[in-house]
């Protein structure tokens, strides 16, 4: 505790740390199969100040990651380092980790602004501080009108706006934890918080990890996100390399509402032949001949004239009003393809045979759901 006060002092307050894992987490012991591992082997790196995001749908081991880094968990193989050193076994106060929860972990007998001074009094912080900090924490969740209510009488939405602040409070954190923070929260103020935590992370530079199961809330939130499928960190980019270039089969159906398209094809003497029809590689590129999946977004088929070079015969099956976009479902050996389209779209109906064009700077590979460079 001496030490993190001298840091405090000496450096304004910015203690952050370079994260490194190198690790694999079994909740069981001998684990044997991949599906023994909540997490499976993974190494990966989280920079000084970054804003992360842990992103994948339920029971994919978000948690289990985000606990091996705080110190609540020590992986049963591997190291967690802090700046180089080993701090696997350290727990999180050792650590100097903040960590916010799914729900309000707070006092209820104090009031909002002893709820948000407590992680700083633990410390030793002088009043002064205590005071200018709390205001500021206070001013950036809109509470300094609440500062000396009681908590106990709170709404569960202002008991987790605490949770959020007393997460924040401390300047000097290596970093700060989120587990899906943002659940009990009503959705017009989720949107407000996500936008203040984007803030306060330019404002503060401090190292954030936000586990999330929402690709919106993940995509808005962080500069890099971790996506995770089965205790697999399958891709870790921003958005713009999430969608367009997903490195797993994984990433491309689960970022993006649709997901990407993915076509069953055979690459062969440099054509990729699609339910019978050849069509020629765009310039420059080359595929290994095999069996593949071809992943194209919706945003990226176009739909062309019939005689166009590759052009695709397609059935129309579906035309849906998005509102801002129209979205075309069309058959195509017995898989379905969807199409954005801008909402002055010609009116295709259902039945009408379409071209589309699905070879373009956009399109992907993939050979066991991994792509193809
Ligand atoms: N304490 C535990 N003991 C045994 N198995 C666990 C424990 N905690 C989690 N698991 C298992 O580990 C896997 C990963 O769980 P984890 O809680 O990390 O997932 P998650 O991505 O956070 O899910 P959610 O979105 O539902 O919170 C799951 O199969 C889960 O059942
Ligand atoms: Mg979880």
């Amino acid at each position: 505790m001496v030490r993190c006060c001298l840091r405090l002092c000496a450096v304004g307050g910015v203690d952050m740390a370079r994260i490194e894992l190198d690790l694999a987490h079994a909740y069981r012991p001998n684990p044997k199969q991949d599906s023994d591992f909540a997490l499976l082997p993974l190494r990966m790196t989280f920079e000084d100040g970054g804003a992360y995001a842990l992103l994948g749908p339920s029971g994919c081991g978000k948690t289990t990651l985000l606990n091996v880094m705080s110190g609540l968990l020590v992986p049963s193989q591997g190291s967690v380092r802090f700046d180089g050193r080993d701090v696997t076994r350290q727990s999180p106060q050792a650590r100097n980790i903040a960590q916010v929860f799914q729900f309000p972990v707070i006092y209820d007998t104090m009031t909002v602004a002893e709820n948000l001074a407590f992680p700083l009094r633990n410390r030793k912080v002088s009043k002064e501080q205590i005071a200018k900090r709390v205001g500021e924490i206070a001013e950036m969740l809109e509470m300094s009108g609440q500062l000396n209510q009681r908590a106990a009488g709170l709404s569960a939405d202002a008991k987790q706006k605490i949770s959020l602040g007393r997460g924040l409070v401390r300047s000097d954190v290596s970093a700060v934890l989120f587990d899906e923070p943002l659940t009990v929260i009503d959705p017009h103020l989720k949107w407000q918080l996500r936008r203040k935590l984007k803030q306060i992370h330019h404002e503060l530079k401090l190292t954030l990890i936000y586990v999330t199961h929402d690709q919106v809330e993940a995509l808005t939130f962080a500069d890099q996100v971790v996506v995770m499928t089965r205790g697999r960190a399958v891709q870790v980019g921003s958005a713009a390399d999430l969608f367009e270039r997903p490195s797993h089969t994984f990433v491309g159906h689960f970022i993006g509402s649709p997901g990407m398209n993915f076509l069953p094809v055979q690459a062969r003497g440099g054509m990729v032949h699609v339910a019978d029809v050849a069509l020629p590689l765009s310039p420059g590129r080359t595929l290994l001949d095999g069996e593949l999946k071809l992943g194209v977004r919706p945003e990226y088929v176009e739909l062309v004239p019939p005689g166009t070079a590759g052009a695709l015969p397609v059935k129309v099956s579906r035309v849906q009003d998005v509102g801002t976009h129209l979205m075309l479902s069309a058959d195509i050996a017995g898989q379905t393809l969807k199409v954005r389209l801008s909402s002055d779209a010609a009116p295709y109906l259902p039945g009408d045979t379409v071209h589309v064009q699905l070879m373009g700077e956009h399109t992907c590979f993939y050979r066991n759901e991994e792509i193809v460079p």
